[in-house]
């Protein structure tokens, strides 16, 4: 469906085309990076798999009165969303030491945090995505302060559900990144981008198996097995 549509835009892991003045259709690819783009590779079926994953997890967002882009999965590969000016931030939310907390502070990996813990990096290819704090989102104006108190309220909501979700078939949320955008139809802040196993860490409960990015980010092999996982523990099938 999307060879007719316009692109609007393509990132590194999916393009987005217009589809109306007020709604848009991703693309999930197979192409992953890391560590912004300087790691390139694929990952076979990562299109359809985190296509089906994220667009189950949204719809329990959306269920759970938590406002999203997401409208409905169309194909394989796509989904439908609402038209959204993304705010340049990503939200890290964090329920257990890893990755660069971890190296930050060198605690080991896995050391549960006493709360969760919210971080932001300012979206920013050419600057790497750095690390910001509130302070300096709004003084740079990345938002408005109603806006970061509203992201922060449903940020925490949004680790309460998935948590669930996830500790319901034996997976250990132990982060994620969230995006967030103003809706172009009605100026509402609400949830958007993508929350799969390329944004999230999850651990298997009882072995702490990473079932993420992880596996490519560090060359742990059995990519796509883990990912697979992840879908089949959520009930979810490959079609
Ligand atoms: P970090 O430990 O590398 O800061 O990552 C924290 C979480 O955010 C982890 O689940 C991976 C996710 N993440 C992204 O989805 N995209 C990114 O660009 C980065 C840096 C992290
Ligand atoms: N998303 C980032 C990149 O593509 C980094 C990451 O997920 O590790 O480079």
């Amino acid at each position: 469906m999307s060879s007719k549509m316009k692109k609007l835009y393509e990132g590194k892991a999916k393009i987005i085309f217009s589809k109306s003045s007020n709604q848009v259709v991703a693309k999930y690819k197979d192409d992953a990076t890391a560590f912004n783009n300087l790691k390139k590779g694929s990952i076979k079926n990562k299109g359809i798999i985190n296509n089906i994953i994220s667009s189950y997890l949204f719809e329990m967002l959306n269920h759970c009165g938590i406002p999203t882009h997401f409208i409905k999965r169309v194909d394989q590969k796509s989904q439908l969303l609402k038209k959204v000016d993304i705010i340049p931030i990503e939200v890290l939310v964090r329920n257990y030491f890893a990755g660069s907390l971890s190296k930050k502070f060198g605690v080991k990996e896995g050391t549960k945090l006493s709360d969760t813990l919210i971080e932001y990096c300012y979206k920013s290819d050419k600057l790497g995505d750095p690390h910001i704090s509130t302070e300096h989102i709004l003084n740079l104006g990345l938002c408005e302060l109603s806006e970061l108190e509203l992201i922060e309220n449903y940020s925490l909501r949004v680790n309460d559900v998935l948590r669930g979700i996830f500790y319901a078939v034996g997976i250990n949320l132990v982060d994620f990144k969230l995006e967030f955008g103003i809706c172009k139809k009605t100026n509402q802040l609400i949830l958007a981008d993508e929350i799969s196993p390329d944004t999230c860490r999850l651990w298997d409960l009882k072995t702490n198996k990473k079932l993420d990015k992880d596996r490519f980010r560090r060359d742990l092999g059995n990519i796509e097995d883990a990912y697979l996982e992840v879908l089949e523990r959520l009930n979810l099938k490959l079609k």
